[in-house]
């Protein structure tokens, strides 16, 4: 126990806490509940996916990046520096798992009175200093699809006690929860690998639940971005819904302390599987090669040159690996985080979780020696 919750089942024992559709959501929430809004900045590290930076700036709020080493790790110095008067928050990511110092930064936020916000999208169940990721910060957001088979699900929790859950929520359509039973179903008919089948459904069912784009917000057309762009956007109208009823009949059989204890077991025997096979490969270098007590990874991330060779040649080979993260946020100085631009174009996402098999990871790294 810590200070009244359940550490082991963090964030599901949070005392206040919002469940929404996704992590980008939860974020969006956490701009009004912080208070911070128009010409307000916030500062958010330099390797980031998008999805991170997307409702910051739809809340009409400005973003200062800062930097972050290939090791992954925040460059504090940089972080001090970039402070300004119009900085109201610091966001953190805790990557694939790996906690940052976040004490460390708390006491930095401390002294420039600035909010706190952690991002564990990737951080589900991760400890740092006995505590659970996602309890130092003023506020913490989670999201439930990087860990669990689940269709949606982000958690917004709010740890410091004078701020508010925000108002005004509603449920998903019924149009939303069948299309998602739908989803689940092939899913568990198929598995995860049967990528060609979830793209048709994702095809089809898109010409049917229409997404509304208000006026106003950049169009990929216009940008000239990527058709995956999307999937970095927040999308207006989800934003206040809650999490569906598929998710959450999942979530209730999961969060259990002894299937929690298993899923975090799992996806460390099979992290450090990872760590042994990639040893001495000279094709995919590891970003991170050992992992400390505590740590309940999301992926394992390696850094392979001709990154889009290999990320489709094991998609082809039926591994769901990600590119992390190929997005490009428009209207960010880019060019002063080389360090960014470098993990953005060479990192790929090797998944590892519960129900990963070891024999695939192994396959997965002969194919990269291809
Ligand atoms: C670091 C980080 N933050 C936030 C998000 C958003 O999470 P979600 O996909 O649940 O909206 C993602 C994933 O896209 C992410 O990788």
């Amino acid at each position: 126990m810590y200070q009244g919750f359940d550490c082991r089942l963090f964030p599901f024992s949070a005392m206040n806490k919002v469940c929404l559709l996704s992590g980008r959501n939860a974020l969006w929430h956490a701009m009004p509940v912080l208070g911070i809004k128009n010409e307000a900045e916030i500062l958010v590290p330099s390797y980031n996916c998008g999805a991170e930076i997307d409702p910051i700036v739809k809340q009409g709020c400005g973003v200062q990046l800062y930097k972050v080493n290939t090791d992954l790790s925040i460059d504090t110095e940089d972080l001090k520096e970039k402070i300004a008067h119009r900085t109201k928050a610091v966001l953190v990511i805790h990557y694939f798992g790996f906690p940052q110092p976040v004490d460390l930064i708390r006491d930095i936020c401390n002294e420039h009175g600035l909010y706190l916000i952690e991002d564990c999208s990737h951080a589900l169940f991760s400890m740092y200093c006995n505590r659970p990721l996602g309890s130092f910060g003023d506020v913490a957001v989670f999201s439930m699809r990087k860990f669990l088979p689940v269709p949606d699900g982000g958690i917004l929790v709010i740890n410091n006690s004078a701020l508010q859950l925000p108002e005004g929520l509603r449920p998903p359509t019924f149009k939303y929860e069948m299309h998602k039973r739908a989803l689940q179903f092939i899913l568990k008919m198929t598995g995860i690998d049967n990528r060609l089948l979830l793209l048709l459904y994702d095809f089809i069912s898109r010409s049917f639940l229409r997404h509304e784009v208000p006026n106003g917000w950049p169009n990929a057309a216009d940008e000239n971005l990527p058709a995956r762009w999307y999937n970095y956007r927040i999308d207006s109208s989800t934003v206040n819904r809650t999490i569906s009823k598929t998710t959450l009949s999942v979530l209730g059989k999961i969060a259990k302390d002894e299937l929690m204890e298993e899923i975090i077991r799992r996806r460390r025997s099979n992290f450090l599987f990872a760590v042994e096979e990639t040893k001495n490969s000279n094709s995919a270098t590891p970003v991170f090669d050992s992992l400390p007590e505590g740590i309940c990874p999301s992926t394992f991330p390696v850094l392979v040159k001709e990154r889009k060779e290999k990320h489709n040649l094991l998609l082809r080979k039926g591994i769901f690996c990600l590119k992390t993260w190929p997005v490009f946020y428009p209207g960010m100085p880019w060019e002063q985080f080389p360090e960014a631009v470098f993990l953005k174009k060479h990192i790929i996402s090797i998944p590892i979780k519960q129900d990963f098999k070891k024999q695939r990871f192994h396959e997965a790294m002969n194919w990269l020696k291809d």
